[in-house]
């Protein structure tokens, strides 16, 4: 294999002779020399090979090749690595050849005319983009949020392998509704057409698994299992929400990232999730400097410092009664809430902001929420009324994690579920963790989408994941 553009920028201007296989972003031409701009997804930066050309307009080949080369061109280049006379670059290609290694775009077809390549050197809007996600990352930030999703999944592994846990693979297709929350994707292969024009029951034990299932909201309930054997594990995958949700910070189909360790309380599941933030952004300002650096100059105005500020910071934590009470007093100085605060609700977006942004200035971990508006597996406290959960959230997004401890009690729990109208009975495998060597254990989830939102200051959730799936959005 070649080296990478990536590689081949840390070389030193010593003229070697060098091999540029990538994609052309820009082609200047002056009168006796030629540019491209070169890019191979490697790294921010592009390399710049120059084309001399004699003055008498011969260069025979090479001319011509040149010629049908246009922005978007899948181009090999040969020539040597010598310093470089502009700014901002310490090496460029003195070029000997270039080679077309598909066909142009924009120059074929158009003659024949044909379409021609979507991303000119411009700035696009984001909502164009999306409707080329296979074009779009060649552009620099679509590349850019790209490179950042595969440091942070790695950095995600190095956290928990470097503290003891173990990654488990839990199932994508399930029979279990680990929130509660209805908000599941079915998955069948009976026949839906045939069904409906028979107007009958549905008769699940005909369907492929011989029960409802489908494909899964959290992979926690099967974490909870191998914690409480292998004491401390964590999950990193898929996850899918029927939400018809259509927000900035919703997607369908994301990633998530779910902790669970044995014997911890919430107080240990909070330190490790700041923790754990802490040691992200950290490994994303050392590791991918340069990308950071764009969406600091061209995203959001800021992003660096404040990742290094969080990094710097105690995390505020303030129970759900106290950021009730909060809220309440915001409101009644004047702070305008469309949804108004009341001990029992959700909290709204809007609240969070003011939580985080106003009042906390700064990452705020809220914990000890109402029973009612959380799942059915978290450890009731004595007060009758309220749970050990914890939601992390952050200025200009809200929530980015979302955990509890865990009802480690059998007969709590089972009467919880039983409130709740649940059927004990398709949940024996999870009680029976409570009923053989139960102990306290805790856990969070954590958006990677969110995640890779808050690190870039990307807007919106559906550009930080390659193939956004939203309601009413599934392109190919
Ligand atoms: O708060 P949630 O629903 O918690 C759970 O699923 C627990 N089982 C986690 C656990 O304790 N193991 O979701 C956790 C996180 C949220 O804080 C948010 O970051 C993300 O998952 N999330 C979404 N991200 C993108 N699109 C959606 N529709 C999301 N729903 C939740
Ligand atoms: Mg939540």
């Amino acid at each position: 294999m070649t080296p990478l553009i990536k590689e081949i920028l840390r070389l030193p201007p010593d003229s070697r002779e060098v091999t540029i296989r990538g994609w052309v972003r820009t082609k200047r031409e002056l009168k006796n020399i030629t540019f491209l701009e070169v890019n191979d997804g490697s790294c921010m930066a592009g390399i710049q090979c120059a084309f001399a050309l004699s003055p008498d307009g011969g260069c025979g080949e090479n001319q011509k090749t040149l010629a049908a080369i246009s922005t978007g061109a899948s181009v090999e280049v040969l020539g040597k690595l010598v310093p470089s006379p502009a700014s901002g670059q310490p090496v460029e290609v003195a070029a000997s050849s270039a080679a077309l290694v598909g066909e142009a775009p924009g120059t074929a077809d158009d003659a024949a005319g044909g379409p021609s390549y979507p991303l000119q050197k411009k700035r696009h809007s984001m909502e164009f983009l999306r409707e080329i996600p296979h074009l779009r990352p060649r552009t620099n930030t679509f590349g850019a949020v790209a490179r950042v999703r595969s440091r942070v999944a790695f950095a995600v592994h190095e956290f928990f392998q470097e503290r003891g846990y173990q990654y488990i693979h839990t199932p994508i297709i399930t029979a279990s509704d680990a929130e509660g929350a209805g908000s599941m994707f079915q998955v069948t292969t009976l026949d839906l057409a045939a069904l409906a024009r028979s107007g009958g029951e549905v008769d699940y034990s005909k369907d492929f698994f011989g029960k409802k299932t489908g494909l899964t909201v959290s992979g926690q309930l099967e974490a909870e299992t191998y914690a409480a054997a292998l004491s401390r594990v964590y999950t990193f995958g898929p996850t899918f929400r029927a939400e018809n949700s259509n927000t900035t910070r919703h997607l369908a189909e994301f990633w998530m990232i779910e902790p669970e360790t044995a014997f911890t309380r919430l107080e240990g599941n909070m330190d490790l999730a700041e923790d754990f933030l802490k040691f992200i952004f950290d490994k994303a300002l050392n590791e991918c400097g340069a990308e950071l650096e764009f969406f600091d100059a061209h995203i959001q105005k800021g992003i660096i410092e404040t990742l290094r500020q969080v990094v710097e910071s105690r995390f505020s934590r303030i129970s759900y009664t106290d950021a009730i009470k909060e809220l309440e007093k915001a409101g009644t100085a004047g702070a305008s809430f469309e949804f108004k605060p009341y001990w029992g609700c959700d909290l709204q977006s809007e609240h969070e902001k003011y939580l985080t942004g106003t009042a906390a200035k700064g990452p705020v971990i809220v914990a000890d929420y109402p029973a009612e508006i959380k799942a059915f597996y978290m450890k009731q406290n004595d007060d009758g009324k309220t749970v050990r959960a914890m939601d992390v959230l952050v200025p200009r997004l809200g929530e980015i994690i979302g955990g509890s401890e865990r009802e480690e009690n059998l007969g709590r729990l089972e009467s919880r579920m039983r409130e709740l109208g649940m059927n004990c009975a398709d949940y024996g495998w999870y009680l029976d963790l409570r009923r053989f060597g139960t102990v306290p254990h805790s856990g969070f989830g954590l958006g990677f989408e969110r995640l890779i939102q808050y690190i870039t200051g990307m807007a919106n959730i559906r550009d930080v994941i390659p193939f956004p799936r939203a309601a009413g959005q599934a392109g190919f």
